[in-house]
């Protein structure tokens, strides 16, 4: 499964025109003619600049990799989708939580695409259907401000007049209404554990939870041991939930894979197959094991190679390319132990 990512692209999810927009696909990558270096070579400037440009757009561009965090969390979250189909109450949902950068957000979109595109085949051409509502917890939220959330990616209007339980109500109204079959909430360790204004967020999520016949997908930083799993109504989600862990990935057969997939959408003139693959162990120690910084690494070294004209990926491009603080830190640790 190659879709390229929407948070890459600017896309706003959190409104339902952004999910669409997400649904729908991206601009479709251009065809990007491959000619031989030699042929390449005699092209006019200007020809090669146009072929340059898209290359180096192509490598921009996230691919999503079907990685086992993404085929587990889309498995499971349809299954529980057809479980809860006759479910008048007490359904059951998935939480996906692990460190930052594991894949979460990337896991739970493709489980909304996999759903909306679902419902879609199932309902052709009804149009009013919003089967999916993404909504992301933010810093310090209030109660108001998750349920003006929810009403924002239906493109309810969320007036001062209103008061939190008009919005409740009319969200729940119009998810009823529009067949809301699946809510997913990420970044839920934005919810406080000790504050009030923490607890009512959790409360409101529940009673959303309650009232909106639909699967709960919850993604953020150790949820387990946040306020939505605490008291007697979290108790019960507790019950009910199930939990996707996610991880650095350790070294191991699906990172060598992950370093092939990611070689393979190269567009390179002097690339030679499998230079990345043999460097594998050195790629899992530069980044930790996150795919985030090895798609960024890649990526980034490929631009650096089309634009200085070198055509091809060897170790010391890929030491020229900074990483993020979290995939720095990670690598001096390892040094510092293995000495
Ligand atoms: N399946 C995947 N295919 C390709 N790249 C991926 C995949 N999963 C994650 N990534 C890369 O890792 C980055 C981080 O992923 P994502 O945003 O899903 O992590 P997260 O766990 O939600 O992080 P945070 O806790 O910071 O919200 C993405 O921007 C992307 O570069
Ligand atoms: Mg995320």
């Amino acid at each position: 499964m190659t879709t390229p990512d929407a948070d890459e692209t600017g896309q706003q999810l959190t409104t339902k025109d952004g999910w669409r927009r997400f649904v729908a696909g991206q601009p479709k990558a251009p065809y990007i003619p491959s000619p031989s270096p030699k042929a390449y070579a005699k092209l006019p400037k200007e020809t090669r600049q146009k072929l340059d440009d898209l290359r180096i757009d192509h490598h921009a561009r996230l691919m999503v990799v079907a990685t086992s965090t993404v085929r587990h969390t889309v498995t499971a979250g349809r299954r529980l989708v057809m479980l809860n189909r006759h479910a008048i109450s007490a359904r059951r949902g998935l939480i996906v939580s692990g460190p930052a950068g594991t894949g979460k957000t990337i896991a739970v979109t493709q489980l909304g695409l996999a759903h909306e595109l679902n419902d879609r085949s199932v309902h052709p051409g009804a149009s009013r259907r919003i089967p999916v509502i993404y909504a992301t917890v933010p810093p310090a939220a209030t109660a108001r401000m998750i349920a003006a959330e929810f009403a924002r990616f239906l493109g309810l209007p969320v007036h001062s007049r209103l008061n939190t339980a008009d919005i409740i109500e009319s969200v729940v109204g119009v998810c009823t209404t529009v067949r809301t079959g699946m809510v997913i909430v990420d970044e839920v360790h934005n919810i406080s554990l000790t504050t009030r204004q923490g607890a009512e967020v959790s409360d409101t999520l529940k009673y959303f939870s309650e009232r909106i016949p639909a699967t709960f997908i919850y993604a953020g930083i150790d949820i387990e041991h946040s306020s939505i799993l605490q008291g007697t109504r979290g108790a019960q989600i507790a019950g009910r939930f199930t939990l996707i862990p996610t991880h650095p990935f350790p070294y191991n057969d699906e990172w060598k894979g992950l370093v092939k997939t990611m070689e393979d959408t190269l567009l390179l003139h002097k690339h030679k197959p499998g230079t990345l693959v043999a460097l594998d162990h050195y790629l899992h120690e530069r980044t930790g094991g996150m795919i985030g910084a090895l798609s960024h690494l890649i990526r980034g070294a490929a631009i650096d190679a089309i634009l200085m004209g070198t055509e091809g990926l060897d170790r010391s491009g890929l030491d020229s390319i900074p990483l993020d603080v979290a995939a720095t830190a990670q690598d001096r640790k390892r040094r510092r132990t293995s000495r």
